[in-house]
């Protein structure tokens, strides 16, 4: 395979979404299952529940990318309410100007994933520009493993900033709060 070459991608809101859920938590498990990421059936199960969840946030989407009708990479993600509680955790003193949420402000990317056999050719980088196409809000935001060197590669490529460091829960890594401007 070379580059894109028969990559397809289709872009879903809530209502197509809902048939989506048993490709992403295939894909997540392909894609969090190893280390160093250090999820497991709790975690894929945790997702699972939650995606009704998600399908009815305002703002909703998920791409997904597909090769001969087979799924080989997701993004999906939605606004961030006004009493999200996305910034709590954090680390140091994030600015109210960074943490304050109005209503359809704040672009949360949930999840991207590629299929290992699939990386390096581009694929992140397609969907996360479909997930970005014509949004209303004014940034989008992300947390990531600063040790997760491909993800923090990309994001960095792609224009997201750090604004702060969030542990949302002791078991979990200290991850960077990253914001990017649309
Ligand atoms: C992170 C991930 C989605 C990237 O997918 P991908 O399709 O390989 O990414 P792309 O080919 O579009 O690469 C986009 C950019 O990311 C960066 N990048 C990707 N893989 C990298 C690596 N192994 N090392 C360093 N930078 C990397 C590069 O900047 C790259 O641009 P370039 O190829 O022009 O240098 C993929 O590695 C993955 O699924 N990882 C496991 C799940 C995960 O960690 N998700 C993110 C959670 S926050």
């Amino acid at each position: 395979m070379s580059g894109l070459d028969g990559v397809v991608l289709h872009v879903h809101g809530p209502s197509t979404a809902a048939d989506q859920l048993e490709a992403v938590k295939e894909l997540y498990a392909e894609a969090f299952f190893p280390p160093p990421h250090n999820q497991g059936p709790v975690q894929l199960e945790r997702m699972a529940e939650s995606w009704p969840g998600r399908l009815t946030a305002p703002g909703f989407r998920l791409v997904v990318a597909e090769h001969e009708g087979k799924p080989i990479g997701c993004i999906y993600g939605h606004q961030l309410a006004v009493t999200t509680k996305w910034w709590q955790g954090a680390i140091d003193p994030i600015s109210d100007e960074i943490t304050r949420e109005f209503e359809g402000r704040t672009l949360g990317v949930i999840d991207m994933m590629v299929r290992s056999e699939w990386r390096r050719h581009g694929v992140a980088q397609a969907l996360h520009s479909h997930f970005l196409v014509d949004r209303s809000e004014e940034r989008a935001t992300l947390l990531v493993d600063p040790i997760n060197t491909p993800a923090r590669g990309a994001y960095s490529k792609w224009g997201y900033e750090v604004v702060g460091r969030i542990q949302p829960f002791p078991d979990m890594p200290k991850f960077e709060a990253m914001v990017k401007e649309l």
